[in-house]
């Protein structure tokens, strides 16, 4: 037996300023798998486009582990012994633009539906916290949009919804990786109330405000007090860029789930680019190279691509 499927999965930006581990918005920015499963006790990956030159072509890729992972979960581990993995991908790696996330649901969705669409989207979404340790990123790579994430006795829900203004994503890319982990090791184990308090109605008022067409509102939301803080000393030059973003005319910039990009948002009417040129200004003048991405929401998610 031998069955074949391209996918589709976009980039995410975890938290959105004040929604830490919540929040979670897809970019219209795509890494595509082909993935063929056979008979033949054989692996076979390619990568072309970010990571080429670095990610795992053996057992240890995270999106074959996601494939068998998910056939496991299905009682399905024995249907197929190799396969043949085609990846393009725009995502780059390490950066807080969920590159692993993209992986991880690049894996599930094309096994699973090579499997019948034995999951729905919901048990796609915890199988894939599972492996990904958090839903912030993962949600939106499966269900596109702007999501609001939440773990309930150990299962994650997801809602999911579409801004009611024209947003543009400005993003700027340092060219250096951040891990996760080294990212979440700086943040204090406790916050204190009246940082709890300050996320909890910014986080609030940002989904308000995306919801409503508020620019106000969603200029107000964007502001952090739980891990942006922590995570300058990481980020040379964090806060000078958030500053460039917004004397730019952008509603607010954040830090991309845990770093090292700047993430503004732009309503339609300001000159995105010109917010990019400051940012990797501000970014070069802390010793820090960086490439700029204009990009827009993804209202799709994971997809799977005809030809
Ligand atoms: N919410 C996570 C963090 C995202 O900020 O650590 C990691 O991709």
């Amino acid at each position: 037996m031998r069955r074949s499927i391209t996918v589709r999965v976009p980039a995410t930006s975890a938290n959105c300023g004040a929604g830490f581990d919540v929040l979670g918005v897809a970019l219209d920015l795509y890494n595509e798998l082909t993935l063929t499963l056979t008979d033949e006790p054989t692996l076979d990956i390619s990568v072309e486009g970010e990571g080429a030159g670095n990610i795992p072509r053996d057992e240890q890729n995270i999106v074959w582990s996601s494939v068998r992972f998910l056939l496991k979960q299905a009682g399905a581990e024995n249907y197929f012994s190799g396969g043949q993995l085609r990846m393009k991908n725009a995502v780059p790696l390490s950066r807080g633009i969920g590159s692993s996330a993209a992986a991880i649901v690049c894996g599930l969705k094309a096994a699973n539906v090579i499997i019948g669409n034995h999951f729905n989207r919901g048990e796609l979404l915890n199988i894939a916290t599972q492996i990904e340790g958090h839903p912030d990123n993962v949600a939106p790579a499966i269900y596109g949009g702007f999501t609001v994430n939440v773990t309930e006795n150990g299962k994650a829900h997801c809602f999911t919804f579409l801004p009611k203004l024209r947003l543009r994503l400005v993003a700027a890319i340092p060219d250096f990786h951040l891990p996760t982990r080294e990212a979440r090791d700086v943040l204090p184990q406790n916050v204190a109330r009246e940082d709890a308090v300050y996320n909890i109605g910014h986080a609030a008022m940002l989904v308000a405000g995306l919801m409503n067409g508020s620019e106000r509102f969603v200029s107000l939301g964007l502001n952090d007090a739980m891990h942006q803080q922590y995570r300058e000393k990481l980020v040379p030059g964090l806060n000078d860029v958030i500053v460039a973003a917004k004397t730019t005319g952008a509603l607010g910039a954040v830090l991309s789930g845990a770093g090292p990009t700047v993430m503004a948002y732009c309503s339609g009417r300001i000159d995105a680019v010109a917010v990019g040129e400051a940012m990797k200004g501000a970014f070069a003048a802390n010793g820090v190279a960086a490439r700029i991405m204009v990009l827009g929401v993804d209202n799709h998610g994971a997809h799977i691509v005809n030809r």
